[in-house]
């Protein structure tokens, strides 16, 4: 079979994808119209113009804008429906979504309009296309530990249905220990952790998601590659790192796919996954970003395959889910 039909029959999980991220141009002019929003783009053809950035924080300021347009429960639904049935056609059969409630919150959009549009689009999704899902609730990083904290409390009626919760939004200056004590509150009501490290942030950071906020999971940490006795630790620890190609691409955190060190990290031990991030402003989806990486690095079928399984074992599934996926 060709690659592209190999990639997309590969049973995946999808471990690294902000559901703001997935608002695509379409969408965002459809909800500016329904919901009489203003927004600063001509056409879709506009839009998409504007998504050339020259790093995480030119992104970052575009993408809480294009936020704007979700307003209402249904919005939130309709956003992470469409992502579904994108993930559905890319052999996704389980999805964490991350969402950024101090986006929407901040703006006077209740907590509950958020997650109660994901979670009704999160059961469609195992309806219709039998994706199971979970949600991890990250916290944005540039703003105070105690504006965390106050997001942590307002998920309390929902804890049973969010799987963990996340770091995001700007890395440099906002490093892990900042949080420390509001992860421990996370940990101690039960939920699972992950924290963005690496990306643009140096290996220190990542030292410090592991010691100081005890995360079961990396997103990114490409920049732990600089620091041989990190990536020794994070072979050792069996740590999952959710690698995103074309986002690194898009955010200059690679200057070329050809450079992109996802095969590096499997050859290290590291138990690396490929992921979309935000495929709506970076140009992809999962299996895009499959295919991406195997072309500009020559992947074998057996590292797509193992790329594939991580994503599994580093999942947020119970260990019996895990090894019936295996
Ligand atoms: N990095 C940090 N914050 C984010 C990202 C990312 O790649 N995507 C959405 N929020
Ligand atoms: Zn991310």
């Amino acid at each position: 079979t060709d690659l592209d039909s190999f990639i997309r029959a590969l049973p995946k999980a999808e471990l690294h994808l902000h559901i703001e991220g997935s608002l695509e141009p379409e969408l965002m002019f459809a909800l500016a119209e329904r919901n009489g929003v203003a927004i600063p783009y001509a056409s879709v053809e506009d839009v998409r113009a504007a998504y050339a950035f020259g790093n995480l924080q030119d992104f970052l300021d575009i993408y809480y804008a294009g936020a704007d347009v979700l307003r209402t429960q249904r919005d939130f639904h309709d956003l992470a429906a469409a992502y579904f049935d994108r993930a559905a056609a890319d052999g996704v059969v389980h999805a964490e979504l991350m969402f950024d409630p101090q986006t929407h919150t901040d703006r006077g959009i209740p907590f509950a309009t958020v997650i109660e549009g994901l979670l009704s689009a999160m059961a469609d999704a195992q309806a219709r296309h039998g994706i199971s899902s979970a949600l991890i609730l990250s916290f944005l990083r540039h703003l105070s530990e105690e504006a965390a904290f106050e997001t942590l409390a307002a998920a309390e009626p929902w804890l049973d249905q969010i799987a963990a919760v996340g770091l995001d939004s700007s890395e440099t200056g906002h490093p892990p220990e900042k949080f420390a004590r509001v992860f421990a509150a996370a940990r101690a009501m039960g939920l699972r952790l992950t924290a963005h490290a690496g990306e643009e942030g140096p290996p220190a950071y990542v030292y410090q998601a592991l010691d100081l906020l005890q995360v079961d999971r990396i997103d990114h940490g490409n920049r732990a590659l600089e620091d041989d006795a990190l990536v020794d630790r994070l072979a050792r620890e069996g740590m999952t790192l959710t690698v995103c190609p074309l986002s690194n691409l898009k955010l200059c955190v690679v200057d070329d796919l050809v450079n992109h060190p996802i095969d590096r990290m499997l050859d290290r031990g590291l138990r690396a996954t490929i992921n979309s991030d935000d495929p709506a402003y970076f140009g992809g989806y999962i299996a895009d970003n499959y295919r991406a990486a195997a072309v500009a690095r020559g992947l074998t079928r057996a590292q797509l395959g193992q790329l594939a399984r991580n994503s599994f074992t580093g999942s947020f599934l119970p260990p019996d889910a895990i090894a019936a996926h295996l």
